[in-house]
Formats: structure tokens, sequence, C-alpha cells
């Protein structure tokens, strides 16, 4: 497969579960599930194809572990590398419940 024939296969396969994912469960863990998870793992460990990809790092890196809520709220909102911005794309109190899901996971 070519590369972007993969990233295609990542991304309906992501489209897949984010319509799948129930909302009864806690909307952070839904929208991580929905708009995180392929490049973040769901346990935020970056082992999926699209993480190994894009060099993401997980969550127990030193990297990540010393960042702060409001450090990673700010580079959900703008984007930072290779990861797009999701202002307009959700609301603030969704970036703050999907960061705070992420945080939980290590
Ligand atoms: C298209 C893949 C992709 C998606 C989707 C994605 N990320 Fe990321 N994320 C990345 C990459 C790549 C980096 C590493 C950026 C860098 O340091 O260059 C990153 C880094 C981060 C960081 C660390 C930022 C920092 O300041 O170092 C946080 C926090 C984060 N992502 C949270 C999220 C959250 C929350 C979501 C869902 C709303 C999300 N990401 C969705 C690819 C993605």
């Amino acid at each position: 497969m070519t590369k972007s024939t993969r990233s295609m296969v990542v991304l309906a396969a992501a489209i897949c579960l984010a319509g799948s994912v129930s909302f009864a469960q806690s909307s952070g863990e839904a929208l991580y599930k929905a708009k995180c998870q392929m490049c973040h793992g769901a346990k935020g460990a970056a082992d999926t194809p699209s993480a190994k990809m894009l060099k993401v790092l997980p969550l127990g890196s030193p990297e990540m572990k010393k960042l702060t809520e409001a450090e990673m709220i700010k580079s959900t909102e703008n984007g930072k590398g290779k990861m797009p911005a999701f202002k307009g794309k959700l609301t603030d109190p969704q970036i703050k419940e999907a960061v705070v899901y992420f945080r939980s996971l290590k």
C-alpha cells in the first residue's frame, strides 16, 4: 500500500469507529475516540499506524508528562507540528474534555 492509501484506510477506520461511539460514555471519552485516538492511540501510547507515521509522542514520554493541562489545551486549539488545530472544529469545552480524558489515560 502507498502512504496515502494507508492514511485513507486509517481515516476510514477512524470514521467507522466514530460512528459506533456511544454518547452514553463521558463526552471526553467519546470525543477522544472520535477525534484524537487515530493519532494518539486508545491508551495515548501513540501506537497506531498514523501515530507512527506522524511520530506522535506517547503520553508516558517525558515531553508529554511535563505539559500542563492549559498547555495541552493550547496546542489542541492551535495545532502543533503535524497535529491539526481543533479550534473551530470543536468548541472550547469539548477541547478541554478531550484533553482531560487524554491526560487521564496515563
Ligand atoms: C492527525 C493526527 C492527530 C490528531 C487527530 C490529533 N493529534 Fe495530537 N498530536 C499529533 C502530533 C503529530 C503531535 C506532535 C506534535 C509535535 O510536537 O510536533 C501531537 C501532539 C499533541 C499534544 C502535545 C502538544 C504539545 O504541546 O507538545 C497534545 C496535548 C495533543 N496532541 C492532544 C490531542 C487531542 C486532545 C486531540 C483530539 C482533539 C488530538 N491531539 C488529535 C497528531 C494528532
